[in-house]
Parts: C-alpha cells; sequence; structure tokens
C-alpha cells in the first residue's frame, strides 16, 4: 500500500546550516587583517539570507563564531565582536521588515552585556516573523550546548520535577538551544576543511554534508542555490532499507 503512495520526500532542504569559514584566508590573499576578511564575510550573510525564501529554505542556521574562537587574538575576538553588534545595527529594521525571524543559540554568558542586550531586542523585535527562521550560532559549541542541557536536566531530576526513566532523545533535545528547529537537513561548510568543528552535534545525525572550497566571503547565492538544489539528488535512508 504505502509502496503506491506517490514519492512526498522535500526535493529541497526545509533547514540548511551553513559553517562560514574563509574569511581569515580571504583577507590573506589581499594582504589584508583578518578583521578584513570578516566584514565582508558579514556582507555576503545579507545576501544568502534573502536568497532563502526562492529556494524554498525556511530555516537557515549560520555559525558565526565558536566557543573555541576565544582562542584568537584580542584584536581578532574584540573586533569580531564589535562587527556582530554592527551587523545587528545595520540589519535589523531589514531582517524585520523582510519577514525574518531571528534567534540566537549559544552560551550568552560569556558575551558582554550589551551585544546580549542587542540580541534579546533583535528576536523580540522580530518574534512575529515567519517567512524565514535565521538562527545565528554566537558563542556557540555542539559540547557546550550538550552540557549545558545535560546540567539543566540534571536540575530538573533533582528537583524531582522529571525522573531518569522519563529521559529519552526527545527529552534530552528539549533542553537544547535549538529546542524549537528541525534539525538541519543539510549542513554545508565553505572553505575547503571538511570538518565540522564543533558544530551542530546532536542535531546534524542524519544531515547531509556539502563541503565547498569557496571561501566564505565568495560564496555567493548562486553557489548556495547550486549546492541546495544538489540536494534533490541524495537518497536519504536514516538507516532504514527502501523497499
Ligand atoms: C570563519 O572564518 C569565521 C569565524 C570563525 C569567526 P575564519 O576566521 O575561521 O577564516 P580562516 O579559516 O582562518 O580562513
Ligand atoms: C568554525 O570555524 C567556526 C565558525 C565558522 C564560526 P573555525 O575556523 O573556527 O574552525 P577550525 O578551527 O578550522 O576547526
Ligand atoms: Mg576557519
Amino acid at each position: 500500500m504505502a509502496r503506491d503512495l506517490p514519492d512526498t520526500t522535500p526535493k529541497n532542504p526545509r533547514h540548511v546550516a551553513i559553517i562560514m569559514d574563509g574569511n581569515g584566508r580571504w583577507a590573506q590573499e589581499r594582504g589584508r587583517p583578518r578583521l578584513f576578511g570578516h566584514h565582508a564575510g558579514a556582507r555576503r550573510v545579507r545576501e544568502i539570507v534573502s536568497a532563502c525564501p526562492d529556494l524554498g529554505v525556511k530555516y537557515l542556521t549560520i555559525f558565526a563564531f565558536s566557543t573555541e574562537n576565544w582562542k584568537r587574538t584580542q584584536t581578532e575576538v574584540a573586533g569580531l565582536m564589535k562587527l556582530f553588534r554592527r551587523y545587528i545595527t545595520r540589519e535589523a529594521q531589514d531582517l524585520f521588515r523582510t519577514g525574518v525571524r531571528v534567534r540566537f543559540i549559544g552560551d550568552r554568558v560569556r558575551l558582554d552585556e550589551k551585544l546580549v542586550r542587542m540580541m534579546d531586542e533583535l528576536e523580540l523585535l522580530t518574534a512575529g516573523n515567519d517567512t524565514c527562521h535565521l538562527t545565528i550560532a554566537l558563542n556557540y559549541g555542539g559540547r557546550d550546548e550538550l552540557t549545558r542541557a545535560a546540567k539543566r536536566l540534571a536540575y530538573e531530576i533533582e528537583c524531582g520535577r522529571l525522573t531518569h526513566k522519563e529521559v529519552d532523545a526527545e527529552t534530552l533535545a528539549r533542553f537544547l538551544d535549538t529546542h524549537v528547529l528541525p534539525d538541519p537537513d543539510l549542513v554545508i561548510r565553505t572553505s575547503g576543511e571538511a570538518r565540522i568543528s564543533n558544530f551542530l552535534l546532536w542535531q546534524s545525525a542524519y544531515s547531509e554534508y556539502e563541503f565547498i572550497d569557496t571561501l566564505w566571503p565568495d560564496f555567493t547565492k548562486d553557489i548556495f542555490a547550486e549546492v541546495v538544489q544538489s540536494y534533490a539528488t541524495r537518497d536519504r535512508r536514516f538507516g532504514a532499507v527502501k523497499v
């Protein structure tokens, strides 16, 4: 019976996650400081976000700063934090107007107060939007997210609101920063590195991966469209055998 049904597997990825890598090398190739590359990278974000609706991408999650990126020089870290504030200031109205709902994932505790306030305000401003859901991973690490989730789950048990017998994958996922988001269908990493660098460890268990040589500041909406469209040719089995 089920075999006669049309194939309803969506041909476009509903949720695309991107590890935006290669800003530093892009700047280096031009003999410029790394921050020059980060600024060029930030400009690309607008183009990629605006391309989502036409491509059927309802959710876009972008990796902006990892829990490991604090290991960089103080100049680069401070420059990036300033860039995030500038991005919010410059893009907020446009994101709001174009129906983008913005969320942030990651640990906010280590971020400066002013930036956190701006993040909260942008989330609030765009909370009623539904055209495209943009999630920005800022001070995000998959292990850190899982550790924070485990800690909160343990606390719920300690308080008697949950028993250890009730803990299953679904319960754990409810404690993750991404609890309201579907898992990514496609994860793209630019700049030629074939690793995930602590990004969405839990959520990408069955995601399709695409590693692209292009450095992030050169990643155009045409390249994005090509990668998104190539997703249609993939055969996702989720561990099962198709009959
Ligand atoms: C990605 O570009 C952006 C961040 C990690 C903030 P990089 O800064 O890692 O650029 P490369 O990998 O050094 O070229
Ligand atoms: C991953 O890139 C983090 C972001 C894109 C924000 P990195 O450049 O930090 O990753 P590694 O160090 O090459 O693994
Ligand atoms: Mg890098």
